[in-house]
């Protein structure tokens, strides 16, 4: 880490003397306090919960300008990743820091697309589900189940394992993603097949079946291969810290990813396309666009508990780039299929509209997030709502792996203990009383 010309000084109005902070600086964005030695020297620990103000790691993987709507991984902008590489060249960055050659990438395409079957005895254990178990649930189980499955994989310490366990997850997750889908309608699990491109293949093991041969629409393969670099990383993030925390202890890295699945499942994360579909579906039954202004209404009283599901994002206080990608997808997946006059398409576009120009939003800096359309196209394509989330539960696998990784070899990586400010009781005595 770089030093900065300054330092901080932190000032106590009680007499306790202050304390000089280092400051670092990165290559880009805000530079740090290094409160490290905070608590050592004054006693005192910091207060920040949600994260608001707290760099927790240091990472060269992926940048986030939220003010600009810029998205960087490994210094790429995702507008150029999304129209010149696809998801396995992003994967590959991700992991490795460089976009491949032809050979590197030739090589590593053909690395992941061996490796996509999974352990027979998996689908054994899929099946103590209920058939109406939600996807996310069955995901999580069957990703922290891996780590019993490929018992050759686990030492998080070891370089070699970290290896192996990053194409395997990269592998197998749309081999799991389509098993969870087919298990739910009671189909028969398709095989993948190692001769489709990593998109073509999960769109053939969800939409294929014995009876018929089945053929991948190019413009669909396209459309689910750029949701998936859209999602591919996205910084410190809920579920990826989450990942990082987890890992932190030294636990393997099928469970650690098994952790950032569950923390993805929540609809102020990873849920939000799921509940944003939901949210038009529901307008829709109202009365759709004619009812947009009602709906706002209730967005914008405080009281309502609404949200504009698909609205608003931590960081980016501009359009989310990953958004404006999507809506391009989604008028090329509408187009190709002739569902031009979708109405839950136009319905996004009266909602957007609207709160584009009203002041609530423009005030708050809400914008639309890359949520906001995904769930329109996946539904287009044929994926049921509750499976959007198990879609980027696959795409992000790539980035908690790299961000793990990355956390591991760092000289600097601790395990991850936060301390609190205490508002419980004091110490109290147990009354005599209780024992009878
Ligand atoms: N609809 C209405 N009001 C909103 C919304 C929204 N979608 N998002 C934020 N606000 C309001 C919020 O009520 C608050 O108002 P006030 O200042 O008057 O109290 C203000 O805007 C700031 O919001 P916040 O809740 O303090 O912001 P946050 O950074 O804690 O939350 C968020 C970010 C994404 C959780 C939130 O915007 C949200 O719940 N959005 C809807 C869910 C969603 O689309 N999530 C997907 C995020 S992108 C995918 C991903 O990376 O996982």
């Amino acid at each position: 880490m770089k030093l900065a010309d300054n330092k901080a000084t932190l000032s106590f109005s009680n007499g306790t003397p202050s304390v000089d902070l280092p400051v670092y600086q990165g290559n880009i964005g805000p530079d740090v306090i290094d409160i490290r030695k905070l608590y050592g020297q004054s006693g005192m620990f910091t207060y920040d919960p949600g994260f608001l103000s707290t760099a927790s790691c240091q990472s060269g993987i992926t940048y986030i300008d939220g003010d600009k709507g810029e998205l960087l991984y490994r210094g790429y902008p995702i507008e150029q990743l999304a129209t010149k590489a696809d998801y396995l060249d992003t994967c590959y960055l991700l992991l490795k820091g460089e976009l491949p050659d032809a050979k590197q990438r030739g090589d590593f395409h053909d690395l992941v697309l061996h490796h996509t079957m999974v352990h027979e005895q998996m689908q054994f254990f899929l099946r103590g589900f209920r058939r109406d178990a939600h996807p996310m649930a069955v995901l999580t189980g069957l990703v922290g189940a891996l780590s019993a499955f490929y018992h050759d994989s686990t030492d998080i310490n070891n370089a070699e394992h970290r290896d192996v366990a990053a194409i395997r997850l990269i592998a197998k997750m749309p081999t799991l993603v389509a098993m969870a889908y087919k298990y739910g309608i009671g189909q028969p699990f398709i095989y993948p097949r190692n001769d489709l491109s990593y998109a073509g293949n999960f769109l053939h093991m969800m939409f294929a079946t014995p009876c018929e041969e089945y053929k991948v629409n190019p413009v669909i393969e396209r459309a689910m291969d750029r949701i998936f670099t859209l999602h591919a990383d996205h910084e410190q993030n809920a579920s990826t810290s989450t990942v990082r925390l987890c890992g932190s202890s030294g636990t393997n890295p099928f469970a650690a990813i098994a952790a950032g699945v569950a923390c993805l499942w929540g609809p102020a994360h990873g849920g939000a396309n799921e509940a944003c579909l939901n949210m038009l579906e529901d307008i829709q039954r109202q009365g759709g666009v004619a009812k947009v202004g009602q709906f706002m209404e209730q967005v914008k009283d405080k009281n309502s508990g609404v949200k504009l599901m698909g609205f608003g994002h931590r960081v980016y206080k501009n359009y989310d780039p990953r958004a404006k990608l999507m809506q391009e997808t989604c008028d090329e997946v509408l187009g190709a299929l002739g569902l031009e006059n979708d109405p839950l398409f136009k319905l996004a576009k009266a909602l957007e509209k609207i709160a584009l120009e009203d002041d609530y939003f423009v005030q708050r800096k809400l914008y639309p997030n890359v949520d906001f359309y995904s769930g329109i196209v996946q539904r287009a394509i044929g994926i049921p709502v509750n499976l959007f989330t198990g879609i980027f539960t696959l795409a992000r696998t790539v980035g908690w792996i790299a961000q793990l990784n990355e956390m591991i070899s760092d000289p600097e990586y601790k395990i991850g203990r936060p301390r609190q400010l205490f508002t419980g009781s004091v110490r109290r005595d147990v009354p005599t009383s209780v024992k009878r």
